[in-house]
């Protein structure tokens, strides 16, 4: 478990919801957008339009989380499996993610947001790397909302990464393979540096995780939603994070007064 915590912009009392408690609010919340392409059929439209409505409700979570004063935002926008998908949509996604990129950076530096791609962006289109290393960098010393972006991202082949990069070390004799422990492991994986998630959500009803932070998630609540992901709008959101309020966090220990970090009883 990384023990490393994100930077929590304190939020603001005059945006937050009143219903939602400040104490109590998930440091990283971590989502799977899914749903896109239901929501297009269901409008007889091209599965194409669903990922450009996506878009926009991307921005207003991560505007939302931003001022409400969540830590950081984590969100699934291409797996390692989505590759095998219809070139066309792959195409589509690729050009949608350069684009998007492109028009929101100066946003996103005004917002102070520091944006990180997590994954193996090898394979990713030349002009979405150069995007990407840019945005990287011109928002890595930001002091706000931790932004990450999950692209050619994949839990399994992230923890074979991690392990390979230390069985490195140890052959070169740099490392101890005794010395290895939660911390160090945790410490070669993408979101390095960030507190593990403490709330996931996943859109449009499925029941599963497909690939995502496996190793982060370890104790993260869960809240799915039937809401497919261009519909997830503020009240979806605000419902998320009400019902992780309404969790008890117990760690594998017994019940407490403690909620969610926090002491409930006197
Ligand atoms: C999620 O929506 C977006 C990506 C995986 C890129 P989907 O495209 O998976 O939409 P559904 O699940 O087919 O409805
Ligand atoms: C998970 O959604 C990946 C992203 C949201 C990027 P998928 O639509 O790919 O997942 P499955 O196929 O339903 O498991
Ligand atoms: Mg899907």
């Amino acid at each position: 478990m990384s023990r490393a915590l994100a930077t929590t912009p304190s939020s603001d009392p005059d945006q937050l919801p009143a219903q939602l408690d400040p104490a109590r609010l998930p440091r990283h919340v971590a989502v799977i957008m899914d749903g896109n392409g239901r929501w297009a059929r269901q409008r007889g439209l091209p599965r194409a339009m669903g990922h450009r409505a996506g878009v926009e409700v991307l921005k207003r979570t991560l505007r939302h989380c931003s001022d409400w004063g969540i830590g950081a935002l984590t969100a699934y926008a291409f797996s390692t499996e989505n590759w095998t998908r219809p070139g066309e949509e792959v195409a589509f996604l690729m050009a949608l993610f350069e684009r998007v990129l492109a028009k929101e950076l100066e946003a996103l530096e005004r917002q102070q947001v520091r944006i990180r791609f997590l994954g193996d962006l090898e394979p990713l289109p030349e002009g979405l790397k150069v995007l990407i290393t840019d945005a990287t960098e011109r928002t890595a010393g930001n002091a706000g909302i931790h932004f990450n972006v999950c692209t050619n991202y994949g839990g399994r082949s992230e923890l074979v990464r991690a392990a390979r990069r230390l069985a490195d070390r140890a052959a070169r004799g740099e490392l101890d393979p005794a010395s290895i422990d939660e911390e160090l492991f945790a410490a070669q994986l993408f979101t390095a540096g960030d507190a593990d998630p403490d709330l996931l959500i996943r859109t449009s009803g499925e029941q599963r995780i497909s690939n995502f932070l496996l190793w982060q998630l370890a104790y993260a609540e869960l809240h799915i939603t039937e809401v497919l992901w261009p519909d997830f709008d503020t009240e979806a959101l605000l419902a998320a994070l009400l019902d992780y309020q309404g969790r008890q966090r117990r760690f594998g220990g017994v019940q407490s007064g403690v909620q969610n970090g926090v002491e409930t009883t006197p």
